[in-house]
């Protein structure tokens, strides 16, 4: 097995398959990766990877340019492809697709190509590839099919293998992504018209979720969806539609990136408002979701920097030490030293760390404090009675 592109997909990708395909031997090629502990073999040469290899898993990021899927994608490993893989190697891909590109895959590569998209969600990769909602195998081959389906049936159960042809798995995917962000989209504009007429949206996404035909899941109202997937499938999705000539399609999802865009700015203004002329503005998170350093397109950052350029003085903390640096913003090592001398402590990625956190310790330094809870996650009962405590969603809180 080869995998191309050891990221988060491909080194999930790459432990399942160690462990499930049993005397198979999986070897990821990819330029920037660390070799890690484990068993798969990490070269930093395709032809390396390509060599013996009855599959080959595209699993390098796809990025967005203009109207379609471009850069660093499958394009740059295509030629690599048609010259180092085994005759009949199967291209197997999980990165994202544009209409026509299974066709120009399968003319340069000169092997059969099948489409497998990924659907693991960043922080939760090992688990989610292993207990997958569905796994989509699309393709026109059924000897390649087939042979992916008996990869995947190894440790997922056939009924959960769906077979169909390559763009239906890959439009699958792009719905499943734009829909969960309709859902945090949806959500969030309750949260304007409770904070504007009354009501908590934390208690209506509760009652709105019981009904079995709408579930739990991606209600949790907050700034906004962030991260690199969602937004870039609802642009595809936007930018298919107008390929396509129905503008009417594109408007529909647009509106939904629109809702998200708001959001971001409706926080950052009301952030600002509670702090002041040029108050000192804490933000405790800055990843675009728990349990990953990750802050690509971090709505946190987004606040910050429309923060930044009102004035405020802002400072960061993160449990999880991201890598990420925007002009102007502090990032330092501790929540204590972060809410040194802050106006307004916003409470922006749902960590754990932040549901109990010690405020009298935090907030020792900081007179007349306003928490504003984004992720609805702080526990009010800790909060210093004399500390202003707001929640995103909810006017009652708000004193
Ligand atoms: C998403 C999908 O959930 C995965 O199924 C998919 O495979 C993946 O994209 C992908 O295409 O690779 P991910 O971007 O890791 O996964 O994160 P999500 O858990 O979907 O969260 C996205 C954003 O929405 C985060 O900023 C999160 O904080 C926010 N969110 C999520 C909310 O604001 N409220 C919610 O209820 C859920």
């Amino acid at each position: 097995m080869a995998i191309l592109g050891y990221g988060v997909v491909g080194r999930a990708l790459g432990g399942v398959l160690t462990v499930k395909l049993r005397g198979s031997v999986v070897v990821a090629f990819d330029p920037a990766a660390r070799a890690l502990p484990g068993r798969v073999r990490v070269v930093r040469s395709m032809p390396q990877a390509l060599k013996g290899a009855s599959h080959v898993f595209i699993c390098v990021p796809s990025l967005l340019d203009g109207e379609g899927v471009e850069g660093a994608g499958w394009r740059k490993l295509a030629a690599g492809i048609s010259t180092g893989a085994e005759h009949d190697a199967v291209v197997v891909v999980k990165s994202t697709l544009v209409p026509g590109d299974v066709t120009k895959l399968e003319a340069i590569t000169r092997r059969r190509v099948v489409v497998c998209p990924e659907f693991l969600s960043e922080g939760t990769a090992d688990r989610d590839i292993l207990r997958p909602h569905r796994v989509l195998i699309g393709g026109g081959d059924k000897r390649a099919v087939d042979s992916v389906v008996s990869i995947y049936g190894k440790w997922v159960p056939r009924r959960k293998i769906i077979r169909m042809d390559a763009w239906s798995a890959q439009l699958a995917k792009l719905l499943a992504n734009a829909m969960l962000a309709q859902r945090v989209s949806s959500i969030n504009s309750v949260s304007v018209l409770c904070e504007k007429g009354g009501g908590d949206v934390r208690a209506i996404a509760r009652a709105v979720g019981m009904d079995s035909r709408i579930g739990p899941h991606h209600l949790d109202a907050s700034a906004g969806f962030g991260g690199s997937c969602l937004e870039k499938d609802l642009r595809l999705l936007c930018a298919l539609a107008i390929c396509l000539g129905r503008p009417e399609v594109a408007r529909y999802w647009q509106a939904v990136i629109e809702m998200n865009d708001s959001q971001v700015r409706r926080v950052a203004d009301e952030i600002s408002r509670l702090a002041g002329r040029k108050g000192r503005v804490t933000l405790l998170g800055l990843a675009f979701k728990a349990g990953t350093s990750e802050t690509r397109a971090s709505v946190a950052l987004r606040v910050a920097q429309q923060l930044i350029a009102k004035g405020h003085l802002v400072t960061a903390y993160d449990p999880s030490r991201p890598r990420a640096s925007i002009d102007g913003l502090k990032i330092v090592s501790s929540a204590r030293l972060a809410c040194k001398g802050a106006r307004v402590v916003a409470v922006m990625t749902e960590w754990e760390d932040f549901i109990r956190p010690n405020w009298m310790q935090l907030l020792k330094s900081s007179d007349n404090a306003i928490i504003y809870d984004t992720r609805g996650i702080v526990d009010p009962s800790h909060v210093p009675p004399a500390t202003v405590y707001c929640q995103l969603g909810k006017t009652l809180s708000r004193t």
